[in-house]
């Protein structure tokens, strides 16, 4: 089984900065060994330092492919991620080897849909903008017509992706007098009805909505959904948010649409890569607000992450259910 000396479970921490919550949970019932310093492993000492675990505890920055599943060795049992998304891991070959993967659906959903509200807001809204004038002398008087934007009470709302998040954010809209709420999802939701959201197709969410926000998983369906055409098919007084993954905008197409004025603004809390490097076109765009991945960060929901991650993986290692396996 690939257990240490003492004859408990190995389990192997990506980062030294973990919530010490969960990670303490772990040091009380497994030998834990982390990478040091906070930052992600990098992919070298990640492939050297993990031979020999029974868990991987891991985040979105860390690959969980072919290679660091034969570097773990035959004793990994369970690989979990303090993240609700998965696409950093290949499904696929954990469960051919067995290996069950956890998650953290749910505990951050709130997190994120209140991030989401606060980045369309500051986006239509301009408050980076606005705060940057106040701070340089930009400020000269109140004025009419400055630093004015569109407002939600009477928009039309699209959603993409209708999960857990997605019905969040649009239940949080709601309270914001909104017009329609529209969303696309693979499937029909049954909330949806309580909600008031309307399901419509992809183009017609597009040419109707005021804004449009992107909750969808990073799969291969979703990648760079919002492509050209898809802009082209926005309004062009439409502010697009994204707190899903950057993988879903083509983000080249993103950057000549807010340079044309295709579309008036973008806030995304996800970008292709991440961090998104300094000179980066989205940074000097006075229309598109950036911000570093932030959307779970709530206290609360990243200490409830870090416990929902070591409770996966305690579970994995006592032949338990996990309290949230990626199914
Ligand atoms: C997730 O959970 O997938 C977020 O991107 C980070 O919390």
């Amino acid at each position: 089984r690939n257990m240490s000396e003492s004859g408990r479970f190995n389990v192997y921490i990506t980062r030294s900065d973990m919530p010490d919550v969960g990670v303490d949970q772990l040091r009380k019932e497994c030998d834990v060994k982390l990478w040091e310093k906070p930052s992600p492993v990098p992919r070298a000492e990640f492939l050297k330092s993990v031979a020999g675990a029974n868990a991987i505890y891991c985040s979105l920055s860390d690959r969980i492919d072919k290679e660091l599943l034969d570097a773990a060795g035959p004793g990994l049992k369970v690989v979990s991620t303090i993240s609700v998304g998965y696409d950093h891991i290949d499904v696929q070959e954990c469960r051919k080897r067995g290996i069950k993967i956890g998650y953290t659906p749910d505990v951050l959903t709130d997190a994120t849909a209140e991030l989401t509200l606060a980045l369309l807001l500051s986006t239509s809204r301009r408050l980076p903008e606005a705060q940057h004038e106040a701070r340089t002398g930009g400020w000269v008087s109140w004025a009419p017509t400055w630093m004015t934007g569109p407002g939600l009470a009477g928009s039309t709302v699209g959603i993409v992706g209708f999960g857990r998040i997605g019905q969040a954010v649009a239940r949080r809209v709601k309270a914001f007098n909104t017009a329609r709420i529209l969303y696309f999802n693979r499937s029909e939701r049954p909330e949806a009805k309580e909600i008031g959201a309307e399901k419509v197709g992809f183009d017609e969410l597009l040419g109707q909505s005021d804004f449009v926000i992107c909750c969808a998983a990073l799969v291969p369906e979703t990648k760079e959904v919002f492509n050209k055409s898809a802009f082209d098919k926005m309004k062009n007084t439409a502010v697009f948010v994204n707190t899903s993954r950057g993988g879903t905008v083509d983000q080249d197409a993103l950057i000549e649409a807010l340079k044309t004025n295709q579309i008036r603004a973008a806030g995304l809390d996800v970008t292709t890569p991440e961090p998104l490097p300094l000179d980066s076109p989205l940074f000097k765009l006075k229309n598109c607000v950036v911000l570093p991945h932030i959307g779970s960060a709530s206290i609360e929901a990243r200490n409830t992450m870090s416990e929902l991650t070591a409770q996966n993986i305690l579970a994995a290692l006592n032949g338990k259910d996990l309290p949230a396996e990626l199914k």
